[in-house]
């Protein structure tokens, strides 16, 4: 692998993704790692990660320097530039000008690898309030901003390469291109990372670890169980079976999805729980948020341990064996801020199946753990899954269930997905579905308000529009859809809706407010 040393920022993932984007891939590990567990990952190239800190404040990250004498290639961004230049003799000022954003930068040298075929000035992203003054013995000094003297450097001898600006992220012009001068180029690593490359490698993977086991998967209809079955059933074929709760929560046609299209395009052996009037009875009368969370949580569980249990005591009946192996669809962010633990479920995987007890004897099967949620839809598109499935926006467990505000009955339940379902509709026929991140359709149920239709008095519901765009769901922005769709939208709506005559627009970034209401 590619090692990215992370020193704390936030940009250690994003270092991660770009660097897959180049079909290379990579680990992230922390900047305590030893010149000794580095060699033992056998890299073929390390980059380190900018961070927060100045390299002379007290606790600043450190980093074992002999790392720098593996002769292993190493590309150090921002901190990691200047945490490269000092431990190998040059020298970091507090200048005192502060860079931040957009800057730009002349380019001195293009002969060399790291900015080869660039042009001589560009626009690049920086943000740092130290600066590297000059470069250790041996290194030249490649680029400059009218602040920043020494804004890259390289020592080709040694296969040692730094820039001061943040070349993962899109505000950089040619951020991608130094990347990839510095693997493909500078470190000689081969663009050979792919999905089909590890869909091979997974399915290898699975085989090993379950043998002629057998495996259950519960599936929420999400892109990542979705992926997680498919690349399972892949390996395995029919020791597994999958489990899909219908809760009564789900949007219009999503049952319909999985039960047709997915089958369809997977073969998977589904077994279906329809637990709706469960639901609904345990539900009766809440308005709570977390009274609301905690009851679907509960339930769900309940439902799958059930499920489970039938479907064990029908495996020993035919053929005597157990099912020992639960699949879940971990995905490496959830490793990486679970602090890389191996092996056990962590909280978010947890979550992922509807929060398991722990004391459900299962071997887990992850085989998303090394993946981003882009690579997995690539895989799940490679699989052959249906678009419907694999493109599919965030849709929270607990359902429409946190999207009525007030208490949850079936006539509210209907409503509501009427309403969202106009609203999917209408951004897709926009062709919005990319560029927006999800967009929650809540029910204020408890709200109502005069209105006017035909020639009478109506007292009806408001229904709120969430549309967000986001990286990452931790911040996001209300994103400006264009006012013509929101008026057709409104206007379907309150024809079509009975029960609602109004629509209004969330405009509040998070935070201060979530995604969803509740
Ligand atoms: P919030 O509302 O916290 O949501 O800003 C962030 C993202 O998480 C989704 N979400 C959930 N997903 N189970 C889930 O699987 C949940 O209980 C849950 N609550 C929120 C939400 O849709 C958004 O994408």
């Amino acid at each position: 692998p590619v090692l990215v040393v992370d020193f704390g920022a936030q940009y250690a993932q994003l270092i991660a993704r770009r660097v897959r984007e180049a079909s290379v891939y990579s680990e992230i590990v922390p900047h305590t790692i030893t010149a000794t567990e580095v060699l033992a990952k056998n890299p073929r190239g390390i980059v380190l990660s900018g961070g927060p800190s100045s390299v002379y404040a007290e606790g600043a990250p450190a980093f074992d320097a002999e790392i720098f004498e593996l002769g292993v290639p190493v590309l150090g961004i921002c901190y990691g530039f200047q945490v490269m230049a000092t431990a190998l003799g040059g020298t970091v000022a507090h200048t005192g000008a502060r860079e931040y954003g957009s800057t730009p930068v002349v380019v001195s040298n293009t002969d060399n690898v790291l900015l080869a075929d660039q042009p001589d000035s560009q626009t690049v992203w920086m943000s740092h309030g130290d600066s590297v003054a000059t470069a250790p013995e041996g290194f030249t000094v490649l680029a400059s901003s009218t602040s920043t003297p020494v804004a890259a450097f390289a020592n080709d001898a040694k296969r040692l390469y730094g820039v001061q600006w943040h070349p993962e992220v899109k505000h950089s012009e040619n951020g991608q291109h130094v990347l990839e001068n510095f693997l493909h180029r500078a470190a000689g690593i081969d663009p050979d990372w792919n999905s089909g490359n590890v869909i091979a490698e997974q399915v290898a993977k699975i085989r090993a670890q379950v043998g002629t086991g057998k495996v259950i998967c519960g599936l929420s209809g999400g892109v990542d169980s979705a992926v997680a079955a498919a690349l399972v059933h892949k390996a395995i074929g029919d020791q597994l079976v999958c489990v899909f709760v219908d809760h009564g929560l789900l949007r219009e046609d999503e049952r319909r999805q999985v039960e047709e299209d997915y089958v369809k395009a997977t073969g998977i052996r589904l077994v279906t729980v329809d637990v709706r009037e469960q639901f609904l009875k345990a539900l009766e009368g809440v308005s709570d948020p977390e009274t609301k969370r905690k009851i679907i949580g509960r339930e769900f569980i309940r439902t799958f341990e059930q499920a489970q249990a039938e479907l064990i005591l029908e495996a020993k009946e035919t053929d005597g064996d157990p099912i020992a192996f639960l699949v879940q669809g971990t995905l490496y962010p959830d490793v990486v801020e679970s602090g890389g633990g191996s092996g056990t479920a962590n909280i978010k995987s947890h979550h992922n199946v509807g929060g398991l007890p722990d004391d459900l004897k299962f071997e887990l099967v992850e085989p998303l753990r090394t993946l981003f949620k882009d690579e997995v839809r690539a895989i799940g598109a490679e699989l052959g899954l249906p678009a419907e499935i694999v493109q599919r926006q965030p849709f929270p467990g607990p359902g429409l269930g946190i999207r009525i505000v007030g208490s949850i009955n079936q006539e509210r339940l209907d409503l509501l997905r009427k309403a969202d379902a106009i609203v999917r509709f209408e951004l897709t026929a926009a062709g919005l579905d990319r560029e927006i991140w999800q967009c929650p359709v809540v029910l204020l149920a408890d709200v109502r308000s005069v209105g006017v239709q035909g020639d009478g008095r109506t007292y009806g519901h408001p229904i709120v529009l969430r549309p967000v765009s986001s990286e990452d769901a931790m911040t996001a922005d209300w994103t400006r859809l264009p006012y013509d769709l929101l008026a057709k939208i409104s206007n379907r709506i309150t024809n079509e809706v009975d029960g609602v005559n109004r629509v209004v627009l969330d405009v509040t970034s998070k935070p201060p407010g979530t995604i969803e209401w509740e």
